[in-house]
């Protein structure tokens, strides 16, 4: 989400006449796109915005501006302007399309620019201009927001309530990125299962997933994030009937305890959870299934943790994201009694060392199978070697030139390394 948006700042940018350069002292605006979801990210992104006053005293004609749910947060844009004197132009979530606008502003009056609208539900923008930096690859937001209030979660407040774009709007958008040449397409929303439940015209997200993959061309569909309470047959369903919708889903259980689930206001039990994991399981057999996994929670007890570990061992995820809880202001769970937080870093080194056994049992499974690889990049590090992913969503890096980048081709896996996977290029099918 965070990188499509800066693609969205670059695009005006782009629009405007800027170019962009590789080093910040060549550069005439330097826009940060921050994230506010855990402690850490947002402590980067002051220590970024902090590194850039050196740069303003080289050259003082620098505009710089920050973006970003950070700066939706009770008070924080004002706060950002007083503490960095520095930054010209802040801009809430939705006000980013008041870029163009706020560097006008600022080179014919030298006026800056402190514009956040606490407006929940903004209208959803069309047309916006994007500058893609994702390769062959395209993301493509089909709503903006989230209802969920998840008690450890900042992005309701920060982000707004559920807004979907009309389903026309993002098969022509659709249809566009396919004229355009890119071989993958990533539907983006905090919750894409919930998509058109706003829109009272009988959208759905079983329907869109069935309408984009009928679409001429060669080229995959994925989509994220989906929520376990929504995450219905129907859609599992046409995964499994369409070729082009990528066997891989990304279902975060963040916790396997029903207790924490409960306190975190998910809205599912474990049961319900590995139900729809085996409907899962039996309709689309090699599916690769990764999730969000978070330690630390308020009132997590061992048994709690063994739950998780109970869930990650079932499941048999392909990875994992894995994060210790951190406290967010504001929300639900900041209220509630905080853990140590040695328990919590044992907890999440335990978690990792149980998920890289799983990743590394399922890496085994490839070894001596051909796949179908979309390839997307030069293998970093390694001079002759390319990679890409299987349909499955794992990484694959394998012999070859940067002219096979945005092609498909068929990949015999030979050795796998705990999360890597390695091959050669076969006509093998
Ligand atoms: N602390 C730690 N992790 C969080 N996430 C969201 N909020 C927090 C928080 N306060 C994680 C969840 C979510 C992912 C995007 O970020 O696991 O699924
Ligand atoms: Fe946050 Fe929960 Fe919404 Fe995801 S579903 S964005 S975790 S509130």
């Amino acid at each position: 989400m965070n990188i499509h948006e800066s693609e969205k700042i670059a695009g005006i940018l782009e629009y405007m006449g800027y170019l962009a350069c590789e080093n910040e002292e060549d550069a005439d605006i330097i826009v940060f796109n921050t994230c506010c979801i855990r402690d850490n990210a947002e402590k980067r992104a002051l220590g970024n915005i902090g590194a850039v006053k050196h740069l303003k005293k080289l050259k003082p004609e620098l505009i710089t501006a920050v973006a970003g749910c950070m700066t939706q947060q009770d008070g924080a844009g004002l706060n950002l302007r007083n503490k960095y004197p520095y930054v010209d132009i802040v801009l809430g979530t939705n006000n980013l399309f008041e870029l163009e606008n706020c560097i006008q502003k600022l080179k014919n009056s030298k006026k800056k620019s402190v514009l956040i609208d606490p407006n929940e539900r903004p209208e959803v923008l069309e047309n916006e201009k994007v500058y893609r930096t994702s390769g062959c690859n395209a993301w493509l937001n089909i709503m903006y927001g989230c209802n969920n209030f998840c008690t450890y979660c900042i992005v309701p407040y920060v982000r707004g309530r559920e807004r979907s774009r009309k389903m026309a709007n993002i098969i022509d958008e659709f249809k566009s990125l396919v004229d355009q040449g890119y071989k993958e397409i990533t539907l983006l929303g905090q919750n894409v299962n919930s998509y058109g439940h706003d829109l009272d015209d009988g959208s759905n997200f079983a329907k869109l997933l069935e309408e984009v993959a009928k679409i001429d061309g060669k080229h995959r569909i994925r989509f994220m994030t989906s929520h376990p309470k929504d995450l219905n047959l129907d859609v599992i369903d046409i995964i499994s009937q369409s070729p082009n919708i990528c066997n891989n889903i990304h279902l975060p259980i963040q916790s396997g305890s029903n207790k924490i689930l409960k306190l975190m206001n998910r809205h599912y039990t474990r049961e319900y959870y590995l139900d729809t994991i085996d409907a899962i399981k039996a309709k689309i057999p090699d599916c690769g299934i990764t999730t969000d996994l978070m330690v630390g929670f308020p009132y997590e007890e061992e048994e709690d943790f063994e739950d998780t570990l109970d869930i990650v061992r079932k499941v048999k995820y392909s990875s994992a994201f894995t994060f210790i809880y951190s406290v967010r202001k504001g929300t639900k769970a900041a209220q509630m009694p905080q853990i140590a937080p040695e328990v919590s870093k044992n907890r999440i080194t335990r978690l990792i060392a149980e998920q890289n056994k799983i990743t590394k049992e399922l890496s085994r499974g490839y070894e001596g199978k051909v796949f179908e690889v979309l390839c997307e990049d030069v293998a970093p590090k390694k001079e002759g070697f390319v990679c890409g992913r299987t349909d499955s969503g794992r990484m694959v890096t394998f012999q070859g030139d940067k002219s096979l980048i945005g092609e498909f081709v068929n990949v015999k896996i030979n050795k796998s390394q705990s999360a890597s996977l390695f091959g050669e290029l076969t006509e093998e099918k």
